[in-house]
């Protein structure tokens, strides 16, 4: 497998295009850091998720989960490809309705809403607030009772359900900060039932993100059904809707170049690949097993699943365009190996040792060369709080052998802002691999850069955050995000 996507990202006369646009010149025209967006990606990628309804036998809703990216232009793609919206906040609400969302089309999740947050919602008519708390339950019903209103609601679960992600992107467990015990949530439905501004439809819960196993959807989804069935048996209650979050795996590691420089677990994870309505089918099936056994198949027929993801809709929709502004060249640290390929083991002291037995790729060297690009972990931050992988490529030598050992860095001022794991634990390749003799002004492309990267951004070290670029296929292209100037830097400073 490569990175290449036919008809999306491709070599052309050896340079990178993306969806038959030259991507070196893009970022001529534009300027570097660019992210590249690619609308008729974003459409398959909705179009393969939305399968899902195909094979489950009740109502289906996907919501594309905007924290992953909500640059206007990308929500109106979005809504444009007949995909629903999940906000955060009353930011997100707001720009949902800017781009063109109607109230009924979005999902307010978040644990902790203002009440100006809960009074957009409620005015909206969203289709369901998704609640975390009983404290914030009551401040909902007090809310609506004030404007008049009824709320819809949906109780966010805790079900304990464990997914081998990393531990930061894990949220259905108990240690984690997210939703309310099964208990609590069904006293309230108990509690509420005839409450007049309150319309109690759904329950919530979202396993983590990046789960690389299929089967957490089906435990996911008896849970849920098992607390559906038992709001039913002690309240009355018939739910509406059942939502299952998002979480489904990207390919980061779709290049197999790098691929045995990671330990196993990470690469278990960075190269997860399955089809979401494979995972639902079983889970579904599972589910109308359970219902049968239950005689309340029409309970669960009955009722909306709700999706919603954001990586696996836009992750692998983005490339980032990125300069080498400076390189160097260094003597190896003491504790640092030339590059030699393979898995990069950490030993008890943290010293990174290589595999001994994976041949060279690339050559051993006495030194390290160093490229040091103008994307940092201030547009990318993933790559630093995680340890993220983003694939690297030269854009203007696509076609040509990557297997020269670089380390590469970004601009910020500050030690963590590197490609590799700076802390020598081995989570991340301590090389990149491109083409031999990288020269200052030679532009790479970070691929897969579409999820939680403009969406974390910051103008860390007063940089400039980046001009966005949405291409629509048969070679065309538009600019959505204009690259801030120091006027933005300084808008808001009062001096
Ligand atoms: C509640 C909720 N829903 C949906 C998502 C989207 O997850 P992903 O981007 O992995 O699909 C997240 C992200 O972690 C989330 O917290």
């Amino acid at each position: 497998m490569t990175w290449k996507i036919e008809g999306f990202l491709e070599s052309r006369d050896g340079r990178l295009y993306i969806d038959g646009v030259d991507a070196v010149e893009l970022a001529r025209e534009y300027g570097t850091p660019l992210f590249v967006y690619s609308e008729p990606r974003i459409r398959q990628n909705i179009a393969r998720l939305k399968k899902i309804g195909d094979v489950v036998g009740c109502g289906f809703k996907l919501c594309y989960a905007a924290k992953a990216m909500s640059t206007l232009g990308v929500l109106r793609a979005v809504r444009d490809a007949g995909c629903d919206l999940e906000v955060n906040s009353g930011g997100e609400l707001l720009k949902a309705l800017k781009a063109g969302f109607s109230g009924d089309q979005l999902n307010f999740n978040g644990l902790s809403k203002e009440v100006w947050e809960l009074e957009l919602a409620i005015e909206n008519g969203v289709y369901a607030i998704q609640v975390d708390s009983l404290y914030e339950l009551s401040l909902i019903e007090q809310t609506a009772k004030r404007l008049n209103k009824s709320a819809n609601v949906s109780l966010r679960l805790v079900p304990e359900i464990e997914s081998a992600t990393h531990s930061g992107l894990q949220t259905a467990l108990l240690t984690s900060k997210f939703g309310m015990m099964p208990e609590e949530a069904f006293g309230a439905f108990v509690k509420y039932n005839d409450s007049e501004h309150l319309n109690l439809n759904g329950i919530h819960l979202h396993v983590g993100s990046q789960n690389p196993s299929p089967d957490v959807y089906t435990q996911a989804f008896e849970e849920m059904f098992n607390a559906l069935l038992r709001i039913y048996r002690e309240s009355g209650v018939r739910l509406k809707h059942i939502n299952l979050g998002g979480g489904f795996p990207v390919n980061y590691l779709r290049d197999r170049l790098q691929a045995d420089d990671f330990p196993a677990d990470e690469r278990e994870m960075f190269e997860a690949d399955f089809e979401p309505a494979d995972a639902l089918r079983e889970a579904w099936n599972a589910v109308r097993r359970l219902a049968e056994k239950e005689n309340v198949v029409d309970l669960l027929e009955g009722i909306t699943l709700l999706l919603e993801p954001g990586r696996s809709i836009i992750a692998d929709t983005a490339v980032c365009l990125t300069t080498v502004r400076n390189q160097k060249t260094r003597p190896l640290a003491q504790n640092s190996p030339p590059y030699q390929g393979g898995v990069a083991a950490a030993s008890a002291d943290g010293v990174v040792l290589p595999a001994e037995t994976t041949p060279p790729k690339g050559g051993t060297q006495n030194s390290d060369h160093w490229l040091l690009t103008d994307a940092g972990f201030n547009i990318l931050l993933s790559m630093e709080t995680y340890k993220w992988y983003y694939h690297l490529i030269s854009a203007e030598r696509a076609g040509e052998e990557h297997s020269f050992p670089y380390k590469v860095a970004g601009p910020l001022c500050d030690g963590g802002d590197v490609y590799f794991d700076v802390e020598g634990h081995g989570r991340l390749p301590d090389h990149r691999l491109l083409p031999e003799n990288i020269q200052p002004g030679e532009v790479l492309a970070l691929l897969n850069c579409g999820a939680y990267s403009l969406a974390q951004a910051s103008q860390y070290n007063a940089r400039y955050l980046p001009a966005v670029i949405l291409t629509k296929g048969n070679g065309k292209a538009e600019l959505i995000r204009k690259r801030d100037t120091f006027e933005d830097l300084i808008a808001n400073d009062i001096y």
